[in-house]
């Protein structure tokens, strides 16, 4: 059986082997599975929406024992009725945002339990468009992970430059400082994953070079490690996120410290989220 074909629900034929040879491997802990992440952001109605899970859903289920993960974060309104598209298809739930309180007087928001209790296993913390949308800061994104651990979540922690910080030769240092501060002291490979999306790659159809990706990624895993110890970080995936599309999804999915995307845009279209996954 490890060797079977298997054709995907748009026609095209790969084997599990494909899937596995870029695995990322190291010594002490499991392999890091690719896992490719969806973020609607605020794009949606029922219709479309459950169209779409339903597409994601039954791309998952036709890849058999795939070699990677599939994530979506549809937006609030949608969670309940995604969940239920894609029940049975392995493919992940996840919110955009939840708040640091367990619950409470807090009109609008969503707590990380409420968002279990609904069905998600990931919530997306400190994502760029919030921290300006809504100036979060790294302490508020270090306390929503927090109440996502505490709520059995994943967080995905968001960090990445500006464009102004990238040309003033800062992405290092605001990246580090954004580990320092975003990053609490029980992220476990179990219970977070970081994605790197430069601020001005997002939407644009621009993204660093692969040389850039990988020394950011290498530089954020180095930074784990002095924070959380190796094993933590070598057990963490980092996804990048930014302009990531069926064209340059492969050259950066193939980097070493590269884990998976956080994907906008083209998550949205059906077919290129699934020809991302085919990338791992
Ligand atoms: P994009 O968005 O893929 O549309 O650039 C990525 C993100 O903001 O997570």
């Amino acid at each position: 059986m490890a060797n079977r074909a298997v054709i995907d629900m748009w026609g095209n034929s790969r084997t599990p082997e494909r899937h596995r040879k870029n695995r990322k491997r190291h010594t002490m802990t499991a392999p890091r599975r690719p896992l490719i992440a969806g973020n609607w952001k605020m794009n949606g109605l029922q219709e479309d929406g459950l169209t779409l899970a339903s597409a994601v859903g039954e791309f998952m289920k036709s890849q058999g024992a795939a070699g990677f993960e599939m994530l979506v974060c549809p937006p609030f309104t949608l969670i309940g009725a995604v969940g239920q598209a894609i029940t049975g298809s392995g493919v992940k739930l996840g919110a955009q945002d939840c708040h640091p309180a367990a619950k409470g007087a807090h009109t609008g928001d969503i707590s990380a339990a409420m968002l279990a209790d609904a069905g998600c296993s990931h919530v997306l913390v400190g994502h760029s468009e919030r921290r300006t949308d809504h100036g979060e800061s790294d302490d508020l994104v270090n306390a929503k992970a927090v109440a996502a651990h505490n709520s059995g979540l994943s967080a995905v922690i968001c960090i990445g430059e500006t464009e102004a910080e990238r040309d003033g030769g800062k992405t290092l240092d605001v990246v580090k400082s954004q580990i320092a501060g975003s990053v609490p002291g029980s992220a476990t490979p179990a219970n977070t994953v970081l994605a790197y999306e430069p601020v001005w790659a997002i939407g644009t159809g621009r993204t660093p070079t692969v040389q850039e990706v990988q020394e950011v990624h290498a530089f954020i895993r180095a930074e784990l490690a002095a924070k959380l110890g190796r094993d933590a970080a070598d057990g963490i995936r980092l996804l990048y996120g930014g302009s990531m599309n069926p064209g340059n999804a492969r050259e950066l999915l193939a980097l070493a410290d590269v884990d998976g995307g956080l994907i906008g845009g083209a998550s949205l279209k059906p077919d290129d989220f699934a020809a991302i996954a085919l990338s791992c």
